[in-house]
């Protein structure tokens, strides 16, 4: 007896035909690198979403309950020192959860969450519409590594950024500063920032966050080479792989790796890579700030008279900072 297993192969390509070829190319051109990087971005497709949301609930992965502490002891304080009726804007707000628990204290004339994924962002914006009726919202699908604008419908007066869970960490210093410094040219001299930013801590517990017990952290990583394979055709086995995490003190950042357990090659259209045992792709930066440090950057690109509230350990800050 024979037995017919439908199997898909597993360098299909079902996104392929949705990414455009200079996506593929610029990830194409990263893994080809002498020192193989991929962009965090890819981290994201559907599975990757949801381990994500799953780190934020394991005990090693602080930062998303922290943040969500100070907000909750702290938020009539914060905002009394924003004031109501701005326009909110959500850079990365993914379930829109986090802007939400703002909304009874902050009272926002308009809501403006953006995401790279509007699929997703407009099924949240619909249930959130219902229970807010009263905040306008424009939803808007943006890719923060490429260059943007605010659309014209975005009302102009009292523009607050609002970026939590320290996501401005996967940014090089230098690309922060310019990011920072773009936020302020899209703002009048009324606006302002709202940002969650992760400390500088004790390394056991920052490689921990990033290399957890369960292995999630490590399966959100590993899932980038299923994602590769589906914008690329590629043939990345992820069995060959394991995770890395480690804390870089030079650069004040986590790194996560793949590492190659054994010597093989992978191969996609006309391309293919060699990888020697032990080689590594670098796939993510998670740089920590003292707080000194992130204020002297906020000021670098013109926002000033800061104000900040971290939890008892000062393992996170949420800072709030006008444009100057
Ligand atoms: C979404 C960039 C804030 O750097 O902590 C979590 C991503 N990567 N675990 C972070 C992440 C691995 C996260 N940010």
């Amino acid at each position: 007896m024979s037995l017919a297993i439908p199997s898909k192969p597993a360098n299909k390509r079902s996104e392929a035909s949705i990414t455009p070829p200079s996506v593929q190319h610029e990830l194409e051109r990263s893994l080809l690198a002498d020192k193989a990087y991929t962009s965090p971005k890819y981290l994201y497709d559907a599975v990757g979403s949801v381990l994500f949301d799953a780190i934020c609930e394991i005990p090693e992965y602080y930062p998303t309950r922290t943040e969500a502490g100070i907000f909750q002891q702290y938020m009539s304080e914060i905002a009394h020192a924003i004031g109501p009726h701005s326009t909110l804007i959500d850079l990365g707000a993914g379930n829109c959860r986090k802007a939400a628990r703002l909304f009874p204290l902050l009272h926002p004339n308009q809501y403006v969450p953006i995401d790279i994924s509007i699929k997703y962002l407009e099924d949240a914006v619909q249930r959130l519409q219902q229970r807010f009726p009263y905040i306008e919202m424009t939803a808007l699908g943006l890719d923060f590594s490429q260059p943007w604008t605010l659309p014209n419908e975005i009302c102009s007066d009292k523009r607050l950024f609002f970026y939590p869970g320290s996501s401005i960490g996967n940014f090089e210093p230098s690309q922060a500063k310019t990011f920072l410094h773009h936020l302020r040219s899209e703002c009048h001299s009324d606006g302002g920032l709202l940002i969650g930013i992760d400390l500088i801590k004790d390394h056991t517990t920052l490689v921990h966050a990033y290399d957890d017990a369960l292995g999630v952290t490590a399966a959100f990583n590993l899932n980038l080479l299923r994602h590769i394979n589906q914008i690329l055709g590629a043939d990345f086995n992820v069995h060959q792989w394991r995770h890395h995490a480690l804390f870089n003190t030079t650069h004040s950042r986590i790194e996560m790796h793949l590492e190659a357990r054994t010597a093989h090659t992978v191969t996609w259209d006309n391309a293919h890579r060699h990888f020697l045992a032990g080689e590594k792709i670098h796939t993510e930066n998670s740089y920590k700030y003292s707080l000194e440090s992130f204020l002297s950057l906020l000021e670098s690109a013109g926002f000033g008279q800061a104000q900040y509230w971290t939890d008892s350990e000062n393992w996170f800050a949420v800072v709030y900072a006008k444009a100057l």
